[in-house]
């Protein structure tokens, strides 16, 4: 799966560097520090090409072989230089973007568009960041890889370590991650730590052991997994045919996605291809948002909380891009919201029963675009994309538990399987109503 990346066209020299977001101090490119000696995070910097026209990403798309197959990689003129090196590719990317109307009418816009990246290779946006990042690594020679993880990382860690044949480790929060996730991660074969303690503990952990033990650190605090994932905005626009949509609307949990789609909106102005920019909305769950509290208060501060949802991949209350996010935030005019657990199970059963499907942090999103247009922020006649983080199978226990466990008489979605003995007759009572 890994293959070498030969020539980037039009590709401007090597002038790659690792840029403090605060005192902007650099550091060489293959430094595997993920902060500056001020202690602030850092951002992958390099020129960005002025890009007359972008049929030369719709023409790679003819092309089933990695680099062009990939959906991070075809985009690689945004993306820092790594001609010469060998990548790591599933390939990811490619993901569909469904025109749901169904859904629009729901939340209350004419226009709505759901990106699903849990159609990536291990069923989570975390793929795009993971091929740069793990490319990256066995760039630099990392003899290990680690990430702390609500699950969906982990997932993606184990599997592209396994691909790069390099041995991953992963810290998560004991009895806090969904079976399918830990599962896939013991699958792929890698090395677990459960912690006792929750997501943002273990990712203390993680950032020693990485700094102590000299293991590479694949975690969104890696400014090498925001180059990935900054191809979600431009698969998204290409899909589009490069009009932008009034909003770009994603959950958000430790915050490198948010940080991830801020840096791509910037270099897409940079690049020409947008002139104006969306607004982003970040929508955290009720229960683990940190970065709404800061926002209400026009971020003249920032308090970590004790995190708790249903909604488990975004359950942090420490973000490590908190920064990074603000500052995608204000450079869109953008938003933050904060959705009740009730709401994102609710807009979870609806995005299921509409066919796509998506495990609870996504749904965050479309809860959030609802409560958005009910505050009347977001427009009846405004165009929206919504992104799904993460596939439908990632979570089945949520679902259960929302369509036969105790609470779920009363919902109107609720979609309970029914027992009978293997015969006809048993089978016309069941469908009495319906035929
Ligand atoms: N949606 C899903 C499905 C996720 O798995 C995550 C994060 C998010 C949204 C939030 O994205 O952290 O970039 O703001 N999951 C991480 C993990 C924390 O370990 O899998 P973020």
């Amino acid at each position: 799966m890994a293959v070498w990346l030969r020539s980037l066209a039009e590709h401007r020299g090597c002038a790659v560097k690792l840029t403090c977001v605060e005192c902007e101090l650099t550091y060489h490119p293959d430094d595997d520090r993920t902060r500056c000696d001020c202690g602030s995070l850092l951002d992958v910097t390099f020129p960005i090409p002025q890009l007359s026209n972008t049929t030369v990403f719709t023409e790679r798309m003819t092309s089933w072989r990695t680099p062009d197959a990939s959906g991070v990689w075809r985009y690689r003129e945004l993306l820092p230089e790594f001609a010469g090196q060998h990548i790591v590719s599933r390939p990811e990317g490619s993901t569909n973007l469904y025109d749901a109307p169904g859904i629009a009418q729901w939340v209350g816009v004419d226009q709505l568009w759901l990106k699903h990246e849990g159609e990536n290779p291990t069923g989570s946006f975390k793929d795009r960041g993971m091929t740069v990042a793990t490319s990256h690594a066995m760039k630099v020679g990392a003899k290990m890889v680690a990430c702390a993880s609500t699950g969906n990382t982990s997932a993606s860690v184990a599997s592209y370590a396994a691909a790069a044949g390099v041995p991953a480790i992963v810290f998560v929060p004991d009895g806090k991650i969904s079976a399918a996730k830990l599962g896939q991660t013991v699958a792929y074969g890698a090395k677990i730590i459960q912690i006792r303690g929750d997501f943002d503990a273990a990712m203390t952990l993680v950032q020693q052991a990485s700094q102590k033990l000299g293991i590479y650190l694949l975690n969104s605090i890696n400014p090498y997994r925001l180059e990935g994932q900054k191809s979600i905005l431009f698969e998204l626009l290409h899909q589009l045919d490069w009009q932008p949509p009034d909003w770009v609307v994603l959950p958000g949990g430790n915050l490198g996605n948010s940080s991830a789609l801020g840096k791509a909106f910037s270099e897409l102005r940079m690049a020409g291809i947008l002139k104006a920019l969306p607004r982003m909305a970040v929508i955290q769950a009720e229960g683990a948002s940190p970065f709404y509290e800061a926002y209400r208060s026009s971020f003249r501060g920032f308090e970590p909380m004790e995190a708790d949802t249903v909604a488990t991949a975004i359950r942090i209350g420490n973000p490590v891009s908190y920064p990074k996010a603000r500052r995608a935030i204000e450079l869109t005019d953008g938003v933050v919201e904060a959705v009740a657990d009730a709401e994102i199970l609710d807009a979870k059963a609806r995005v299921d029963q509409s066919g796509i499907g998506c495990e609870p942090a996504s749904a965050a999103t479309v809860a959030g675009i609802r409560k958005l247009v009910q505050q009347g922020v977001i427009k009846p006649g405004d165009r929206v994309a919504g992104i799904l983080t993460g596939h439908v199978m990632k979570d089945a226990e949520t679902v259960m538990e929302y369509h036969l466990g105790e609470g779920s008489k009363g919902r109107e979605l609720a979609n309970r399987p029914v027992v009978i003995d293997p015969t006809i007759d048993a089978l016309r009572s069941v469908l009495a109503d319906e035929l």
